[in-house]
């Protein structure tokens, strides 16, 4: 549970940094992030000792109910970012910078991550491109703000690209994604995000490059994994990928208190004599307890 920074567990909780990634990575140690969209989950994720949360774009979809990551806007995801950071003090939190607002200009990239840093509270930002995108990672990294990479399915651009599909099924795309991953460490990405990509290209990525992998449907070899957290909880009904696992079924959780609330209030048996509040014996002898309001 957690970063362990010399081999043993880390009972401490000491606060993960991204230099901590790199060393998991030399020391074996899996990496786990999941996402997180609020200051309840926010607490849950860092106390069971997640090791990153990811204040991923995927909120415009599981929260706020678009079809797509496309409409997100960085004005819809600081306020996220500022209850998330409020509700963890462990694990390294990362910002994904929503589609537009990073690939207009390097200026106006380094500009918006930094409003994720300095007014979102994150440490380090997401952004989705490979080496179309090397550029703007080396601008933004070298204005003082760590870059996660994100290639494979890229959810902002997945139109573009034809569509929601798995990545690196021949030998051609699997090539081109080994690059996309070089130029991304070249510009000085402290990690790669690979969603969708084939087990076997996502392995020979994850060798091949000193910066951890973050696996997303990209097989068992990466350097860690995340999952968007409503899947982990089974809390978007519309649609499970075929990668996510659900740990649990919270829709059905909701549904179920929610239902057995509203039969409650209809048969007149909630509130309780225990939710009531009361007035004193003396005050309420000079309540004229037939009065009509
Ligand atoms: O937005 C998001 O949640 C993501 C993860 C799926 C990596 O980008």
């Amino acid at each position: 549970m957690g970063v362990k920074l010399s081999g043993g567990p880390n009972t401490e909780r000491k606060k993960v940094t991204v230099a901590d990634f790199s060393r998991m990575k030399t020391h074996g140690q899996r990496i786990v992030m999941v996402t997180s969209y609020d200051y309840p989950t926010s607490i849950i994720a860092d106390d069971v000792g997640v090791d990153s949360i990811l204040v991923g774009d995927s909120y415009g979809m599981v929260v706020l109910g678009y079809d797509t990551t496309i409409p997100v806007t960085l004005e819809e995801l600081l306020p996220v970012c500022q209850a998330v950071k409020r509700g963890a003090s462990h694990s390294l939190l990362i910002g994904d910078m929503p589609f537009l607002s990073f690939q207009i200009s390097e200026e106006n990239a380094i500009r918006n991550a930094g409003r994720f840093i300095k007014e979102g509270r994150m440490e380090a930002v997401k952004i989705e491109g490979g080496r179309e995108m090397a550029n703007v990672a080396k601008a933004v990294s070298n204005a003082g703000i760590p870059v996660l990479g994100h290639i494979g399915l890229t959810p902002q651009t997945a139109t573009l690209r034809g569509g929601y599909r798995v990545q690196g099924k021949n030998a051609d795309s699997g090539k081109s994604l080994i690059e996309d991953a070089k130029s991304l460490e070249d510009a000085g990405v402290f990690g790669i995000v690979l969603e969708m990509i084939t087990e076997e290209v996502a392995r020979v990525i994850t060798r091949t490059v000193s910066v951890p992998t973050i696996g997303i449907g990209s097989g068992r070899y990466c350097d860690g994994q995340v999952l968007v957290l409503h899947d982990i909880l089974g809390l978007y009904p519309k649609f499970v990928p075929k990668f996510a696992k659900r740990y649990t079924d919270l829709a059905s959780t909701i549904g179920g208190a929610v239902r057995e609330y509203a039969s409650e209030v209809r048969q007149g048996t909630f509130p309780e004599e225990k939710h009531v509040f009361k007035m004193d014996d003396a005050k309420r002898d000079k309540l004229d307890l037939r009065q009509k309001s």
